[in-house]
């Protein structure tokens, strides 16, 4: 038969997993071209319209690009030479940045045109994972350890805990932060009387670089895109409604 299978189409839109969205079908609560379907394997065929709780279904996708930035790149559309000027060929115009990356950070940006995603994953509420590359200029402690791993206090306001690790040389570390700051990293390190000589992301959540050359683009598979919303929790809430 032609056409594309409900569950699959509906977890495509972002609505869940097929698991999930095969539930939603089945309550009645989907209807293909004015019609209540409960079968989460129904073909729908092109260009009909989809229904969730009468609501329109809107069938454009959000776009999420990860960049792997070089340094001497700004996390701006005004300022130069901007990240912009990396991601040729992708609709720009609507792709936000999912926090921002000091022009001397190197690594793992994302790009999405999806608000509530951009809201959920820079917002400290969800805890999002942040993982990083640090060469500092003198060794780390296990004081340092232990101050970040208590939540620092910047300005007034404790961090959230934060891990910091190495193996042999305590000048090249990693530090797993679950919020942004303004200038985090470098700031925690300063805190301590210490400085960031040099700064990667490699990680955002369940996202990391993989073999994506240094100054290149890509858009995120489906399973990258569906860990992603999993991580903030968008699929759950989208579920009950809210
Ligand atoms: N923390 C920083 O200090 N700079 C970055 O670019 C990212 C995190």
């Amino acid at each position: 038969m032609k056409g594309e299978r409900l569950d699959r189409l509906l977890a495509r839109l972002g609505l869940g997993s097929r698991k999930e969205v095969a539930r939603l079908v089945r309550a009645g609560r989907v209807r293909v071209a004015g019609e209540a379907v409960r079968d989460p394997g129904f073909h729908v065929p092109e260009g009909v319209s989809l229904e969730l709780d009468g609501k329109p279904l809107a069938v454009r996708r959000h776009h999420h690009v990860l960049l792997h930035k070089p340094a001497g790149y700004v996390t701006s559309r005004t300022e130069g030479p901007s990240v912009y000027a990396l991601l040729e060929g992708f609709p720009t115009r609507d792709l936000a940045p999912v926090g921002r990356l000091d022009k001397d950070t190197e690594g793992l940006l994302l790009f999405t045109t999806d608000g509530e995603l951009l809201h959920r994953l820079t917002h400290p509420r969800h805890k999002v994972e942040k993982r990083y590359l640090v060469h500092l200029e003198r060794p780390a402690t296990r004081e340092d350890r232990e101050a970040f791993r208590e939540g620092l206090v910047l300005e007034g306001k404790r961090l959230l805990p934060a891990e910091l690790s190495w193996d042999q040389d305590p000048t090249r570390v990693e530090l797993v932060l679950r919020e942004g700051r303004f200038h985090q990293v470098k700031r925690m390190f300063q805190a301590r009387g210490n400085r960031v000589l040099y700064l990667k992301r490699l990680s955002l959540g369940p996202l990391t670089l993989g073999d994506l050359p240094k100054g290149r683009a890509r858009y995120l598979r489906s399973e990258e895109e569906e860990a992603l919303y999993r991580a903030v929790r968008l699929f759950t809430d989208l579920l009950r409604g809210k």
